[in-house]
């Protein structure tokens, strides 16, 4: 796994961050580093698709990156359920198509290339992840991206999100960014690559509250949601259809 020093230099001009070849390369140690309780968040999405997933039909991981979400559930889920693998980045698709290659993952697999800003298409459904993908879609497309999922999820699916969020109050999403990014500096990004990702990141993740999360699931039908993971300006809400 390649360390990840996209920030460590000083940038000539703030370009928007992008999932291109440069970040796919680094991105396995940029996540563990940058999302607190990332690797735990895994288990638990593992955890909770295994009791949703059902036989013959099909887990889709919207933004799947390099796999690593696959190479989890592919521990637990029945051999029956296929995985079907959406995100935009064509670096991203081909580093996971060698990860699970090299995993040794043997059920059927589908990567697919596609904008989850315009439409898409999922088949057979049970379960639908989107692990730090959302915060991506620009926002006034993410409600009619979970709309679509929704009415194509099989019946008693199961939605599992996990976001960077907004505190619900100024005051504390002040705090919890702060605490964020001490976290960032325990794991050894320095003030110049924390200064340089925010500035790159902030036109392209637009995190929204937690709240607003919740009642955008359930104003489109979502029931049981729950909050399943928080960690100050983190948080996994599950749901079902
Ligand atoms: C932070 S990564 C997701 C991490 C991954 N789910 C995991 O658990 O390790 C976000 C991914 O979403 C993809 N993505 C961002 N915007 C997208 C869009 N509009 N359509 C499809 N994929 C998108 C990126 O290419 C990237 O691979």
């Amino acid at each position: 796994m390649e360390t990840d020093t996209i920030f460590k230099t000083k940038l000539d001009k703030s370009a928007d961050f992008a999932f291109d070849a440069k970040v796919t390369k680094v991105f396995d140690d940029m996540v563990v580093r940058s999302v607190p309780f990332y690797l735990e968040v895994q288990r638990m999405i593992a955890e909770m698709a295994k009791d949703y997933a059902k036989p013959n039909t099909n887990i889709y991981d919207m933004g799947c990156s390099t796999g690593t979400t696959f190479i989890n559930l592919d521990t637990v889920i029945a051999p029956s359920v296929g995985f079907a693998g959406i995100d935009s980045s064509s670096e991203m698709l081909a580093q996971c198509d060698l990860n699970l290659k090299s995993a040794g993952i043997k059920r059927k697999y589908n990567l697919i290339e596609a904008d989850l800003n315009k439409s898409v298409r999922i088949e057979n459904a049970s379960v639908v992840v989107l692990c730090l993908t959302l915060q991506f879609v620009r926002p006034l497309k993410r409600s009619q991206l979970l709309q679509s999922i929704f009415q194509q999820l099989n019946p008693g699916g199961c939605i599992i999100l996990f976001e960077k969020v907004l505190g619900e109050s100024p005051e504390f999403n002040r705090q919890f960014i702060k605490y964020y990014y001490d976290y960032k500096r325990r794991n050894s990004y320095n003030e110049m690559e924390i200064a340089q990702k925010r500035e790159a990141l902030e036109n392209v993740l637009i995190p929204y509250k937690l709240q607003e999360n919740i009642e955008m699931l359930d104003g489109i039908g979502f029931h049981s949601i729950e909050t399943y993971f928080k960690w100050y300006n983190f948080a996994g809400i599950v749901a079902l259809k």
